[in-house]
Parts: structure tokens; C-alpha cells; sequence
């Protein structure tokens, strides 16, 4: 994928529905009484990860016309075939608390991606719940897993991880009694608020969150909102320059997951709200960002997790920037679907920056001008997408190399950046 310079971002967006969303709605309508309808469910080939995964444990899946309707099994299936996972560590890692309540033996694997990535944080919990999970290498997938008859747990995390609590808390729904999970950092609420929509009772106080098992789920009818980490490139293209005007409709804005918003306010950014409602729990609404404008920010603790997933678009853009981007207390970007640490550093000097590589994070100077380059995407969605980003305010084009991996989160990613860039 080749990009050149843009001289400004203009324009009005909707966005497929959030990655993170559509994960949870399509494990919890596959373990509910009913179908559940769901539109604008994510066009990635992650949340197609999942989707497979629960027709291989026998849950009628159909989509029609944008429309997709889950049809819920009161005991999932034994699977013919070891899951397939592809790319996805959320489908790892949250299918496996549901598959430790199944009285049945499964294997899941995924991509050699997946295959690199730790699955401890999950396989000891849910051990102590009772299920038996092995790996023949390690603590990494593949996985075997022979679900039981659970007990509840008290389980304190180690590692600030949504998709820990969240597998926790599925098992939890399969155990007798309270399984209780404890978060070092506050993580995306969105399996607490899924688990509520499908009629679950579940209980949070501050950063202690509880399910009382056994219990039954309800499906629901839903249309999920645009994703915020997909509208992070938009956003911080849309930053780098000062005539920028851009709309995004529909868009998740849970704050949990909006920390972004903040940080680009923080940089100068003009950002409005508007039109906010309340979708199962969810907040969606409307954000304009007008006039980009970029100060200088440091970037630690409770800030960095609730930002995982965008730290790379942010890094990707930090040179710009009047006075320099820090990263700090990020040490999980090294075991996403790529180093992210060390290949936005690798890219970032291939365009000319200078930066400095820390073992939890990043230090890049401001008011750096960058050339095109040849970007290497490491098979990772998130960095073909941030290049593409910092590429648009580089001298001369830019040659994304492995953009195809956009297709994991966004497929539609370029076609739509080409729609709002003004050259
Ligand atoms: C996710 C949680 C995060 C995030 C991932 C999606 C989720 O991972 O990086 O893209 O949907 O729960 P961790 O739970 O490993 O931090």
C-alpha cells in the first residue's frame, strides 16, 4: 500500500462496530436462551475468529443483508475440530472461560502470531476454578482444555487485562457462587455491561467486580456502536493538521475505552460531543474534532492501559508533535500481536525519527520532520494502520508493507482514509 502526503483531513464518517463489542455479544448470544440480532457487528477477520469458533461448538450462525442473527445453546456442542482462533487473542482467551464450564475436552489454536502469546494469565484462574488447561508449549497456544463442574474464586489480577476479568467472569456464570475478580487498573467494562444486557446480575464495586453462579442468559437485539480504536487513526490523522475537520457518527464512546478524546484535548485538539445516547449500557454518540493542533504529552499507568491499543497510532505521530510523546508503564505492547514497542521504533526511525526504546515504553522528541519510507508492519493491524497515519505528513511516499493486515480489525481502513484525505 503506498501512501502519500495529505495536506488535510475533511469529512464525515460511520464505522463498523467495535471489535471489542461484537467479541462479547456473539460468546454471551452463543451461550443465551433465544437469537440474538445483531447489526453493524465488526467486518474483522478477529471477531470472524469467534464466529467460527462458536459454529464449531454448534451454534447456528447466519448473516444476511448486514444483519446477523446467533442462535444460543442451553450446552455448546463438542467440537469436531480443534478451534481455530486465527489472529485473535480475545477469542483465545475469553472463549476459554466459557469452554472451562463445558463438560467436554477442546483444543484452540490460533495464527503463528497467536502462537507467541502469553495464555498463563488465563490458564491459572481458571485452573483454580477447576478446569484442566495445557499447552504442550508452555504457557502458549495451542491449548487443550477439559471443562468441569466449576467453583467460584476471588481472584486478584496480576496483569491490568480485559480479556482476563472477562474470561474469569464467564466461567464465573458456570460456577456455584460469588467468583469475585479484582483489577490492579480499571479495564474496558464492556463484559460487565454485555453480561448485564443478556440479564445477568453482577456486581462492581470500584475495581472489584462479582457474578454469583449459575446463570441463565437472555439474547438481545442490538446494533453495536462504530469502534474507538478504528476512529483513532481518523482521529489522529485528522490532528496533524490545523484546517482538519472531521465527523464520526454512531461511534462507541464508552469511557472506559475514550481516553484517547482526553489526550488529544490535552495535545489542543478541539473535540465536541454530541448526540449521546445509551445503548445497552453502552454510551454512542457523535465527535467532531476541529482545527488539529499537537502540544506534548506524557503518557503513564492507569492512562497507558485504558490507551493499549492506541499508544501505536499516538507514537506513530508523536514527532509531529510540538513537544514530544512519553510512554510509560506499557510493557504489555510487547506481547500484542507484534513487539509493538519495538516495531514502532523500528518504523519511526525508518522515517527519519528519532526516538528512544524503553523496555515499557517509548520517549520521541517533537517538532521532528519525517521522510516517506518503507514500513514494515510485522503482520500487525495496529502499525500497518498507524504508519499509514504518520505517512500522511511525511516528505514523499510511504510504502506500507503487510497493510493487508488491517483486515484483522478494519478491512475497509484504507478505502475509507483515501475518502477523507484532501491533497
Ligand atoms: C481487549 C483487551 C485488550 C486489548 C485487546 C482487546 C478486549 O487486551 O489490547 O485489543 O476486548 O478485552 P488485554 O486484555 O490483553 O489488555
Amino acid at each position: 500500500m503506498i501512501i502519500r502526503p495529505a495536506r488535510n483531513i475533511l469529512g464525515s464518517l460511520r464505522l463498523p462496530g467495535d471489535k471489542s463489542i461484537s467479541h462479547r455479544y456473539a460468546m454471551l448470544a452463543a451461550i443465551a436462551q433465544g437469537a440474538t440480532r445483531l447489526t453493524n457487528f465488526s467486518t474483522g477477520a478477529d471477531c470472524a475468529s469467534t464466529l467460527g469458533c462458536i459454529r464449531q461448538l454448534g451454534c447456528t450462525v447466519r448473516s444476511e443483508d448486514g444483519r446477523l442473527e446467533i442462535k444460543g445453546r442451553e450446552t455448546l456442542a463438542v467440537p469436531a475440530d480443534s478451534l481455530d482462533c486465527g489472529n485473535s487473542g480475545s477469542t483465545m482467551r475469553m472463549l476459554s472461560g466459557i469452554l472451562a464450564g463445558q463438560e467436554f475436552a477442546c483444543d484452540l489454536h490460533g495464527d503463528e502470531s497467536l502462537s507467541r502469546r502469553p495464555m498463563a494469565r488465563v490458564m491459572l484462574p481458571l485452573r483454580q476454578m477447576g478446569a484442566t488447561i495445557t499447552s504442550a508449549a508452555g504457557d502458549r497456544p495451542p491449548l487443550h482444555i477439559v471443562g468441569r463442574k466449576l467453583r467460584a474464586i476471588e481472584y486478584a489480577m496480576p496483569v491490568a487485562s480485559a480479556q482476563v476479568k472477562s474470561a474469569i467472569l464467564f466461567a464465573g456464570l458456570f460456577a456455584k457462587g460469588c467468583t469475585a475478580v479484582e483489577e490492579p487498573y480499571r479495564t474496558r467494562d464492556h463484559s460487565e455491561l454485555a453480561l448485564r444486557a443478556f440479564g445477568v446480575e453482577l456486581e462492581k464495586s470500584r475495581n472489584r467486580i462479582s457474578v454469583r453462579g449459575p446463570q441463565k442468559l437472555h439474547a438481545i437485539e442490538a446494533r453495536i456502536p462504530g469502534d474507538i480504536s478504528s476512529s483513532a487513526f481518523f482521529l489522529c490523522a485528522a490532528a496533524l493538521f490545523a484546517e482538519s475537520n472531521l465527523v464520526i457518527e454512531g461511534l462507541l464512546l464508552n469511557p472506559t475505552r475514550a481516553a484517547l478524546l482526553d489526550v488529544l484535548r490535552m495535545l489542543g485538539c478541539r473535540i465536541s460531543v454530541l448526540n449521546l445516547e445509551e445503548q445497552h449500557g453502552e454510551l454512542v454518540g457523535a465527535i467532531k474534532l476541529e482545527h488539529g493542533k499537537l502540544g506534548g504529552v506524557t503518557i503513564a499507568g492507569a492512562q497507558s492501559v485504558a490507551l493499549i491499543d492506541e499508544l501505536p497510532v499516538l507514537a506513530a505521530i508523536a514527532p509531529y508533535t510540538r513537544d514530544g510523546v512519553e510512554i510509560r508503564d506499557a510493557k504489555e505492547l510487547r506481547v500484542k500481536e507484534s513487539d509493538r514497542i519495538a516495531l514502532v521504533a523500528r518504523n519511526l526511525r525508518a522515517m527519519g525519527a528519532e526516538c528512544e526504546e524503553r523496555e515499557d515504553g517509548l520517549r520521541v522528541p517533537g517538532n521532528q520532520s519525517l521522510h516517506g519510507a518503507g514500513i514494515d508492519s510485522g503482520g500487525d493491524h495496529r502499525i500497518a494502520m498507524a504508519f499509514a497515519v504518520a505517512a500522511l505528513h511525511a516528505q514523499g511516499e510511504s510504502e506500507i508493507r503487510g497493510a493487508e493486515a488491517a483486515r484483522i480489525s478494519f478491512p475497509e481502513f484504507f478505502e475509507m482514509l483515501e475518502g477523507v484525505v484532501e491533497r
